[in-house]
């Protein structure tokens, strides 16, 4: 790996004293000597009255600047999990500089809580990236892995609570200058609260300049005092909206949005064509990142998708994806690519690599599924109401969120083209690489079955199964293992879409796009706004990694949750680009 390189974390340099750890870029403490928890306790969550305030919100928004061992984070779901609040934690926090999981597990191999361990289990590899996780049912981690100059503009949040915990002000200006009292300021919910332990003039100073009052409350240990502060205005507790929602399309973009809707305690009516499986039927489907050698949005979104789904579904099982060529440029190009990311993300190895994070999708019908195929869209008094070919009602719902894969041609007039593809279910005795990319992918899907792909044909539409293809993926596999001791089982073809820039549509549907809806004259005219309408669509070939965040940000929307993307990222997303 290169040092300074725009995929990875600047690493943190620690030296230990007794135990306790100090950065020597900053050349100060993470906290003062021995057990941090009562220091932690006192100066962050114990100045904000959040178990009192919880039972007056749906949810509380939190942002830490500095997570660095995860302290105040763990403090903070300690306190969720002893209260009976139903609120749920959105907490977010950035760090620069984190340190690694050695040294994470040293810490906190101390206390061993449930978790202090799930902490571990869950601690993303050190890439500059935005990691999503449900951390418990009703705490959600946004752990930002950027500085926090850059990161607070790009945040879409509205936060109750701010925990300011960096190194000292005078070693730490990055964490405590004006650019950063500001974007808490964009940030801040009226009467939102603020924490931290120093109380040098320029926080002072800036939190005022900020916005914030601010007030002198008593410290820890040798601190006599910290510094709480608080921005205009009353506050009062976010309340969560719980539209009713239906989904149409029950593929991995279906059930994606179902996931998340369940997390916010909606219960959505999803309707799926039983005549048109879709693409996500395929006996498997991969998860592992899209990486580039230039750091754009599309491989940022990538990385951020490949770690939220593979840690936010029961579904998955997570393994190490082995990548094989035998083209050279292919080979050169793994090779650069390996040199940008930790070896425990992508490892090189001669001339094969290892993504070290992927995992395996397979599909399973979510609760509450009816098969029907949905052929038109007509507002009703303020909700979408959809109907079958028959013109019969289907449902009706408040929210509708637009799933359905190559059925979005006919639902909406965005231009989506089709790629179709090919896998092959196969049967071996022998012992077949288990989880393979690069020239062919090879997935096990137990016993003696294996899963062989993928054809690509752009703008194919045929949805039934060729012999052609057949052949042509049982040559392949019979190049790459030397032999044809394997019998064919099954084929399997399907319908992915992409939109001509690659990038997935993911948020509000414009109105004028969706085709039957338009039919209706009343939509825009009559009963005031046009009920929403999400889609999630274009995933291409790797709906597996992409849809279950990109899900999760819709949801997010439609609750009024913060959003778990970067406002750059969600922006490039967006399906009025066209
Ligand atoms: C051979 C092959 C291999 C692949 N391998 C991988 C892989 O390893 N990893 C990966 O991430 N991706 C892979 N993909 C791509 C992946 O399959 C797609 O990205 C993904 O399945 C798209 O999911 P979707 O939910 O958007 O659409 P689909 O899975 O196509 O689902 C569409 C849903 O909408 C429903 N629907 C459509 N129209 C209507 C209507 N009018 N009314 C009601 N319901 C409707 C359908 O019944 C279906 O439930 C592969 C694709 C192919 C073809
Ligand atoms: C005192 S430590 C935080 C301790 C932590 N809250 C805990 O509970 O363990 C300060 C942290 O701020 C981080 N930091 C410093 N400057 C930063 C910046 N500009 N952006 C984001 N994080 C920064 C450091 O890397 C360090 O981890």
């Amino acid at each position: 790996m290169q040092p300074d390189n725009p995929y990875c974390t600047k690493v943190s340099e620690i030296t230990w004293q007794q135990g306790t750890p100090s950065s020597v870029e900053f050349d100060d403490s993470y906290w003062s000597q021995g057990d941090p928890t009562k220091e932690k306790q006192w100066v962050f969550p114990g100045q904000h009255q959040l178990p009192a305030r919880a039972q007056q919100a749906d949810l509380i928004v939190l942002l830490e600047l500095g997570f660095g061992f995860g302290h105040n984070f763990l403090q903070t779901v300690a306190l969720w999990e002893q209260s009976s609040t139903t609120a749920q934690l959105h907490y977010i926090a950035v760090e620069r500089s984190p340190p690694t999981l050695a040294a994470l597990k040293r810490v906190h191999a101390l206390t061993k809580t449930k978790a202090s361990t799930r902490l571990l289990e869950i601690y993303p590899v050190g890439l500059a990236a935005w990691h999503v996780v449900w951390f418990t049912d009703k705490v959600r981690l946004t752990l930002i892995f950027e500085d926090a100059q850059t990161a607070l503009p790009r945040l879409d949040a509205k936060v109750d609570v701010f925990y300011l915990d960096g190194f000292k002000p005078s070693q730490n200006p990055e964490l405590f200058n004006q650019f950063i009292f500001e974007g808490m300021q964009r940030l801040a919910q009226p009467g939102a609260s603020a924490s931290t332990y120093s109380v040098a003039g320029v926080v002072k100073q800036g939190l005022r300049a900020g916005g914030f009052r601010i007030e002198k409350r008593q410290g820890w240990g040798r601190k006599r005092e910290l510094l709480f502060a608080q921005a205009p205005g009353d506050w009062r507790g976010q309340r969560l909206k719980r539209p009713s929602v239906q989904i149409i399309g029950a593929g991995i973009a279906g059930q994606s949005l179902a996931g998340s809707l369940n997390r916010f305690d909606i219960q959505p009516i999803i309707l799926a064509d039983p005549n048109h499986p879709g693409a996500s039927s395929q006996p498997a489907l991969n998860i592992y990142p899209q990486l580039s050698l230039q750091r754009d949005r599309q491989s940022e979104f990538s990385i951020a998708g490949c770690y939220f789904a593979l840690h936010n579904q029961e579904r998955v099982q997570c393994r190490p994806l082995h990548w094989h060529s035998a083209t050279p440029a292919k080979i050169q190009r793994m090779q650069r690519l390996s040199q940008l990311f930790p070896d425990n993300y992508l490892e090189q190895i001669g001339n094969e690599a290892i993504y070290h994070q992927a995992g395996i999708w397979r599909s399973l019908p979510p609760a509450g599924l009816q098969g029907a195929k949905v052929c038109e869209l007509k507002p009703s008094k303020g909700q979408m109401r959809l109907y079958d070919a028959a013109g019969q009602a289907l449902s009706q719902a408040d929210v509708t969120l637009l799933a359905a894969g190559t059925g979005m041609h006919a639902l909406t007039s965005l231009a989506l083209r089709n790629v179709r593809g090919q896998s092959i279910r196969i049967r071996s005795k022998h012992t077949l690489p288990e989880f393979l990319t690069g020239d062919i992918n090879i997935t096990y899907l137990g016993g003696q079955d294996f899963l062989v792909g993928s054809t690509y044909e752009l703008d194919g539409s045929d949805p039934q199964t060729r012999l052609l293809d057949t052949d042509r993926l049982i040559s392949d596999l019979a190049q790459t293992l030397q032999h044809r001791d394997f019998t064919l089982d099954s084929p399997h073809a399907g319908i992915r879409t992409v939109f001509s820039d690659r990038v997935i549509g993911a948020g509000l549907l414009p109105a004028h796009t969706l085709n039957t809806a338009r039919m209706d004259h009343s939509i825009g005219q009559t009963s005031g706004p046009a009920p929403a309408c999400y889609a999630l669509m274009g995933l291409g070939s790797h709906g597996a990694t992409h849809a279950p965040l990109a899900a999760e940000a819709i949801v997010s929307a439609v609750c009024g949750a913060p959003s778990p993307l970067p406002r750059d990222l969600a922006h490039s997303t967006r399906l009025d680009r066209f």
